[in-house]
C-alpha cells in the first residue's frame, strides 16, 4: 500500500493525505539537505519569556534586550486566556483532520479571495517541499467573505485576529517605548495593509528527521505574533556568549505567544531590533503540530510614502545603515528574488 503512493495529490489531500495512505517513507521531493548548525547545548541558553504584568519600565527594558538580542521571545499574561488559544489550535487541528472530501474544496494556492489552503511547497526558498499543509487568511485591510473560510474554525479565527490583533498592538507600544521614540509610531507605521494570518499543520512523519516544516528563513514584515502547540519544532539561530552559532528550541510555554522581529522592523529600528534566521522541524512519528502566526505588515505600500530607519534614531554617531524604499520596491524585492534569508535587509545597505 505504501509503495502505492508515488504521487503527491496536494489539492485532494494535502501531506496529511500521504500519512493517512500510511507511507512509511517520505517522497523524495520532502528530503531536505542536513543544515551543518548544531543545536545548542542542552540547557545552555534559552529564548527568553517576558511577563507582560511586570511593572512597564521592566517590560519595555526586557522587550528591548530580547529584541536586540534575540529577535524572539516568548510573552506570558498577555491577556488572551488559555481556553481561546486551546480552542483556537484545535480549530485547525479539526479542519486539516477532516476527511479529505471536506477539505479539498478549499484548496486554493491563489490568495485573490483573501483565503488559501496549500501545502506551500516552498517554491521561493526551497529546491524541496516542507511536511505541512497551511491556511493563509488575509486580515488586514479587508477581511475575506467569511464563507470561504472552512466552517470548523471559521470563528476561531475571526477572533483569534482580534486577540491578536490587540496584543500586537501593546507590544509594539513597548518596542516604540524601547527605542525612546512616540509610543504610537511603530504602530502607525507597521499595523494595516496585509496583515495575515497563517495556520500551519504539520503531520506526524515516518521520517521527521529528513524533512522540514518550514525551512530557514526570516519574517519580512514587522512583527510576527505565534501560537503554538506543546509539540516544540521551531528553533531561532543565536550567537552564544563564546561566539558560536546555534540552533536553538523555543520551547513551548503554556499559554504563551511566541514573538519575532521581522526584516522591516529591523531596518526601521536601524538594527537595534533583530530579525533572526529561524526555521520549523517535524518533530514527531506519532503527533501534528499546529502554530498560527499572525504577520503585522506596513500601512502604506505604495510608491509615494518610503520606508527606512526612524530619523529620531539617527545622530553624527550612529548613521542610517539602511536607505529609504517604498513598500513596492520591498515587496517587489521580496517576491521576484530567489532571497536566502539575510539577503532582504542587505538589498537596502
Ligand atoms: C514560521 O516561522 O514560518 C513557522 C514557525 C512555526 O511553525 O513554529
Ligand atoms: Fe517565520
Amino acid at each position: 500500500r505504501a509503495a502505492a503512493v508515488k504521487q503527491f495529490d496536494e489539492s485532494r489531500s494535502g501531506v496529511k493525505g500521504l500519512v493517512d495512505a500510511g507511507i512509511n517513507e517520505i517522497p523524495p521531493m520532502f528530503r531536505h539537505n542536513p543544515d551543518p548548525l548544531p543545536p545548542a547545548p542542552t540547557g545552555s541558553v534559552s529564548v527568553p519569556t517576558i511577563d507582560l504584568s511586570l511593572p512597564r519600565g521592566v517590560v519595555v527594558d526586557l522587550i528591548r534586550a530580547a529584541s536586540h538580542e534575540w529577535g524572539f521571545f516568548q510573552v506570558i499574561n498577555h491577556g488572551i486566556p488559555v481556553s481561546v488559544i486551546d480552542g483556537t489550535l484545535s480549530a485547525i487541528r479539526s479542519f486539516n483532520e477532516l476527511p479529505p472530501s471536506d477539505r479539498s474544496p478549499y484548496y486554493s494556492r491563489s490568495f485573490t479571495g483573501g483565503v488559501s489552503y496549500s501545502s506551500n511547497v516552498d517554491l521561493y526558498r526551497s529546491s524541496a517541499a516542507s511536511w505541512r499543509d497551511t491556511i493563509q487568511v488575509m486580515m488586514g485591510p479587508a477581511r475575506p467573505d467569511p464563507e470561504r473560510i472552512p466552517p470548523v474554525c471559521r470563528q476561531e479565527i475571526l477572533s483569534w485576529d482580534e486577540n491578536v490583533s490587540q496584543v500586537g498592538r501593546s507590544l509594539l507600544e513597548l518596542m516604540s517605548e524601547g527605542l525612546g521614540v512616540d509610543p504610537h509610531l511603530l504602530k502607525e507605521l507597521t499595523v494595516g495593509d496585509g496583515k495575515v494570518m497563517v495556520c500551519h499543520y504539520y503531520p506526524p512523519c515516518p521520517e521527521p528527521e529528513a524533512t522540514m516544516g518550514v525551512v530557514t528563513h526570516t519574517d519580512p514584515g514587522a512583527l510576527t505574533v505565534l501560537v503554538q502547540d506543546d509539540t516544540g519544532g521551531l528553533q531561532v539561530k543565536h550567537v552564544g556568549e563564546n561566539g558560536n552559532c546555534y540552533w536553538v528550541d523555543v520551547e513551548p510555554v503554556p499559554g504563551a505567544l511566541v514573538i519575532n522581529v521581522g526584516d522591516l522592523l529591523q531596518i526601521i529600528s536601524n538594527d537595534e531590533y533583530k530579525s533572526v534566521e529561524h526555521r520549523a522541524l517535524v518533530r514527531s512519528r506519532d503527533k501534528s503540530r499546529v502554530s498560527i502566526a499572525v504577520f503585522f505588515n506596513p500601512a502604506k505600500r505604495g510608491d509615494t510614502d518610503f520606508y527606512g530607519p526612524l530619523p529620531q534614531l539617527i545622530s553624527d554617531g550612529k548613521p542610517a545603515h539602511y536607505r529609504n524604499f517604498t513598500m513596492s520596491e520591498f515587496m517587489g524585492t521580496f517576491f521576484s528574488k530567489q532571497l536566502s534569508s539575510k539577503a532582504l535587509v542587505d538589498h537596502f545597505k
